[in-house]
């Protein structure tokens, strides 16, 4: 047998140190604890993969270095190396098993495909494993398998406390100044109602912690934006004025869920607004000659590559389209109708955002509803309009009353429910928006915790509702709010199935059928979609994380989900609206109908994770005579 030199023993514990470090560093990188618990229970769920192979690494070099004479921890370093891949690979499986036990980034670990991530679980765990199980074996290099725990030599001792170093919880300097929850009144964005309406786009210092501002990316100075309010049918100019500064670079402004022209949608790589410049968006919110649905929508920055920074440092805002068949139903209006932009942001110790770029997506650990950190809201005792609007660039959110308070839903993000539906938990992707009334009547003195139940830390509790006196409350929830389909659907002329799929050769790139977005390409084409003609889309998700399919121009109907893991009934229900955004969950299959009016030209349709949006989930149709 060949002992074991100090010098390779001072190198193994160098190579450990190192490794712990580095596992940290890239642990603590992808993904800020959030509070000391979710970290313990992280840490805890990160060591099971390891372990399998930490026992692997130990025996299997142990027995290498016996034959062949390569110093032991060489031979358990190389199985260690070799072993992460399959390690990093149970490491995703176990996280999107156990969501609720991984504190993952303040929520659901759906999107978390990152190698480095799980080498920076793997790493520290697999040395406090092999820490465990040197010390109980007797060590490298002697009368192995012994029990030797009452001298520990030295060499032992300082690995094993390496190892318990690893897998201390370890806090990234997140905002400094935190805020308490519920202790800052909800704001209610500015509304802006005119035929003209003129946005100027300007670097903001804008409060949202307390101490120092943040400096932010606006529209009109704040965040989020000024609401547009309009009637549906109006025409409505509104011009934007980019007055950024020049490393915002040009921009582009998509009012989503509108059934705006090809030219006007606020397109990705073309139709730009240098810094410097304006650009006037004309919408006459008209569609297959009537007016549009009533519907509540949103507009933000559109900019190929950059759109998930471009939003993330607050080119976002609301719009609420109004129409005579929503007015005529009595449902809560003026003050007791309320849009509440949810958003997650991370800030670092000076207060400001801090976007870095991440393929699998953008998490914050920090809840705003309407750009205030977790607001209390203080409400009559009457019946509310929530328009719940999930404006994350990745994070989705489960809104529920931590009461059990029941929502009846009566709208999608295309407008009103053919009925409402009773929901205790709404799910909404990036993007995805549900309204909702809640009857706070005879509740005086209560507190209701809004809550997202798949976050965890600073993004579990949305908001609380502060309730006063009952008011006279004139308002309805009708049991039918709006045919389903106003817009009967000819027989469906083309049917389409698009791919989502991903590479991993070098860089994480998306796709949409293994074709990242291209503006030169049309995806329909040769047999782009007629005028007037209704298609069926297919969508199907091959890879391994949600998305959250969003097409321009039109809205779409469901026809079905098929997927191992049925969606809830009342969840189903609420899809039998008009939509513009699917989740799309791995493995399931969507199909989607509808039909193009009115518009001839190009429009993009994409994942609204932004960051896949970036890294070119997104392809391309054209609307032809
Ligand atoms: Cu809200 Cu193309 O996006
Ligand atoms: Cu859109
Ligand atoms: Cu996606």
């Amino acid at each position: 047998m060949r002992p074991t030199t100090p010098a390779i023993r001072w190198l193994s514990i160098a190579l450990a140190l190192i490794a712990v470090a580095v596992g940290r560093a890239l642990h603590a990188w992808q993904e800020p604890a959030t509070s000391v618990l979710s970290h313990a229970l992280h840490v805890v769920a990160d060591a099971i993969p390891a372990l399998p192979l930490a026992a692997v690494a130990v025996i299997g070099g142990s027995w290498i270095g016996r034959r062949s004479g390569i110093p032991r921890p060489v031979a358990t370093a190389a199985l260690l190396a070799a072993g992460l891949i399959p390690a990093a690979a149970m490491h995703e499986a176990l996280a999107l098993a156990s969501a609720s036990v991984h504190g993952h980034g303040g929520s659901e670990p759906a999107h978390a495909v990152s190698v480095a991530h799980a080498a920076g679980d793997a790493v520290p765990a697999f040395f406090a494993a092999l820490a465990a199980a040197t010390i109980a074996a007797g060590g490298p290099g002697r009368r192995r398998f012994r029990m030797r725990i009452v001298r520990v030599p030295r060499v032992r001792l300082a690995l094993a406390l390496a190892a318990l170093a690893a897998t201390l919880p370890v806090r990234m300097p997140v905002a400094a100044a935190a805020v308490d929850p519920f202790t800052r009144p909800l704001v209610i964005p500015a509304q802006l109602t005119g035929d003209d309406i003129a946005i100027e786009m300007r670097e903001a210092e804008v409060q949202i912690l307390p101490g120092r501002t943040t400096t932010m990316w606006t529209y009109n100075g704040t965040f989020p934006g000024p609401t547009i309010r309009r009637p549906s049918g109006r025409t409505t100019r509104v011009t934007f004025t980019n007055n950024l500064p020049a490393a915002a670079g040009s921009t582009t402004v998509h009012h989503h869920g509108n059934h705006s022209s090809s030219a006007d949608d606020g397109q990705p790589a073309s139709h730009l607004i240098p810094v410097g410049a304006s650009r006037t968006y004309t919408y006459d919110f008209m569609e297959d000659g009537a007016p549009e649905r009533a519907a509540f929508q949103w507009y933000h920055d559109h900019r190929m590559d950059v759109t998930g920074r471009n939003v993330w440092n607050g080119l976002a805002g609301m719009v609420i389209l109004d129409d005579p068949v929503d007015a005529a139903l009595s449902l809560p209006s003026g003050a007791f109708d309320v849009p509440l932009m949810v958003a997650d942001r991370s800030f670092d110790e000076d207060n400001q955002l801090n976007y870095v770029f991440n393929p699998s997506g953008v998490r914050g650990n920090t809840m705003l509803v309407n750009g205030v950190v977790q607001p209390y809201f203080d409400v009559a005792g009457a019946k509310y309009r929530l328009r719940l609007f999930n404006a994350s660039n990745t994070t989705e959110f489960t809104f529920a009353f931590a009461d059990g308070t029941a929502m009846r839903q009566i709208a999608t993000e295309s407008g009103l429910l053919p009925a409402p539906v009773l929901r205790t938990a709404i799910k909404l992707g990036p993007a995805e928006r549900a309204e909702v009334v809640v009857d706070f009547a005879g509740r005086a003195g209560k507190q209701i915790v809004l809550r997202n139940t798949t976050g965890f830390g600073g993004l579990r509790d949305v908001m609380r509702f502060h309730v006063g006196a009952d008011v006279a409350d004139p308002s309805v929830v009708p049991a039918t709010l709006r045919p389903a389909d106003p817009v009967p659907v000819p027989p469906i002329t083309q049917t389409r199935l698009w791919t989502l799929t991903q590479s991993l050769a070098g860089d994480l790139v998306w796709s949409i059928n293994g074709l990242p977005y291209d503006a030169d390409r049309i995806d329909t084409a040769p047999l782009n979609p007629r005028l007037n003609s209704a298609e069926r889309w297919i969508f199907v998700n091959t890879t391994p994380v949600n998305h959250v399919m969003h097409i321009h121009d039109v809205d779409w109907r469901l026809i079905r989900r098929i997927s191992a893991e049925p969606y809830p009934d009342d969840a189903l229900l609420a899809e039998q609206g008009l939509k513009e955004s699917f989740l799309v969950r791995p493995n399931e299959v969507v199909e989607i109908v509808s039909r193009f009016t009115d518009h001839l030209g190009t429009y993009v349709f994409h994942c609204h994770v932004l960051e896949h949006e970036d890294r070119a989930m997104m392809a391309q149709f054209q609307v032809v005579p």
